[in-house]
């Protein structure tokens, strides 16, 4: 069973929930041509997201959320391929549109928030014109383009605008050009926003408040978010929902809540014992022994075996990839011990 069949709706989603899914991702997997061979880095991932929700992807570094979050929108390497899977929105396969179909999903429909702002800004180009720029390529005048410019700098939290609008990238501080990205990202009212570590490259001490822009943004646009961090102090912050990902899989979803008092999955209770939880009290139990694999070095069965507390040498986790199954309302795990975490 795929993660979106597993999920139960909780009764605090219901009412957006009745309108359907925003964004199914079913059995999402993603291969790698290296020097070692073709390598596989996402497997059967599936999710799905509703309208108006804040979906956090976590994980530890090398599981695979930029690899996932990418391929929804056509923006992997060179060297990978989609081996199958389906990402539907809108009534249409993602992963079938052509590169300028594709392009236009991106300038429109659903937009990208990356972690270095230079990566989406043009250098060479003032802040105000690359917003203008992308309004404009959706027909509006010139003059509206600058009102609505202005409004945006405004509403991301950038002060004197007018001024801002004028300048480049270089006269910013890291924290104004990562608005200004969110400025263009919700430019045009995209009804996704994927933010792929948004903040991790600014400075902490403005971390929290650009978070809270891409998050007042999206509300104001009425987007709903994949919001991709390592941060899970993050996601405590600003999710709904949770993905949790191991090794190039989802191994456990559910609401934040859930997610975090409730963890089921072996990982996703390692994951989480060293934070401080959302009622409060302190986990006391042992972090996670050892180091994700490499791609090349992914253990068979369940690949988190080597360092699970649970498995203990058990057969089945050493030869059997564990399916997602419904373990509560609106949560699902993948592990085939999972009734003695309850
Ligand atoms: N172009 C590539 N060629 C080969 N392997 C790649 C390529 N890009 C990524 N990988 C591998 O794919 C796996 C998943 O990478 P991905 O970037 O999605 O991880 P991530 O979860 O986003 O990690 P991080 O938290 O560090 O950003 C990693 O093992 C990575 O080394
Ligand atoms: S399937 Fe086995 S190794 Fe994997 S998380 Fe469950 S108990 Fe641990
Ligand atoms: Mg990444």
């Amino acid at each position: 069973m795929t993660a979106a069949a597993a999920e139960e709706t909780p009764p605090l989603d219901r009412g957006r929930r009745e309108a359907g899914p925003l964004l199914e991702v079913r059995n999402l997997s993603v291969s790698f041509r290296t020097h070692s061979g073709i390598l596989s880095a996402v497997e059967d991932v599936g999710f799905t997201l509703y309208p108006g929700d804040i979906l956090g992807l976590v994980g530890e570094s090398g599981s695979g959320k930029t690899v996932t979050v990418s391929s929804l929108v056509g923006l992997l390497p060179d060297n990978a391929r989609v081996v199958g899977g389906e990402v539907i929105y809108g009534g249409r396969n993602l992963l079938e549109l052509s590169d300028r179909e594709l392009e236009e999903v991106r300038g429109g429909e659903i937009a990208m928030v990356f972690q270095d702002p230079m990566t989406s800004l043009n250098p060479v180009m003032k802040a105000g014109r690359q917003i203008t720029e992308a309004l404009r390529i959706h027909g509006i005048s010139r003059a509206e383009a600058k009102r609505r410019a202005i409004e945006l700098l405004d509403l991301v939290g950038i002060p004197q605008p007018r001024r801002r609008y004028g300048q480049y990238p270089h006269e910013m501080s890291g924290g104004m050009r990562q608005r200004v990205v969110i400025a263009i990202a919700i430019a045009n009212r995209p009804s996704i926003l994927i933010a792929d570590e948004p903040t991790t490259a600014l400075d902490v001490t403005i971390q929290a408040q650009v978070l809270e822009v891409l998050a007042a943004g999206c509300g104001a646009a009425g987007a709903s978010m994949i919001l991709v961090t390592h941060d899970l102090g993050v996601i405590a912050e600003v999710a709904d929902r949770v993905a949790v990902m191991y090794a190039g899989r989802i191994v456990e979803t559910g609401t934040v809540e859930t997610i975090f008092n409730r963890p089921r999955h072996p990982y996703t209770i390692g994951l989480f014992t060293s934070l401080p939880r959302l009622d409060g009290e302190l986990d006391q139990l042992a972090p996670i022994p050892g180091a994700p694999p490499t791609l090349a070095a992914r253990p068979t069965g369940c690949a988190f075996h080597p360092r699970c507390f649970l498995s203990q040498g058990r057969e089945p986790c050493r030869n059997q990839t564990a399916p997602m199954s419904s373990v509560g309302s609106g949560q699902s795990a993948a592990c085939h011990f999972v009734s003695e975490t309850a």
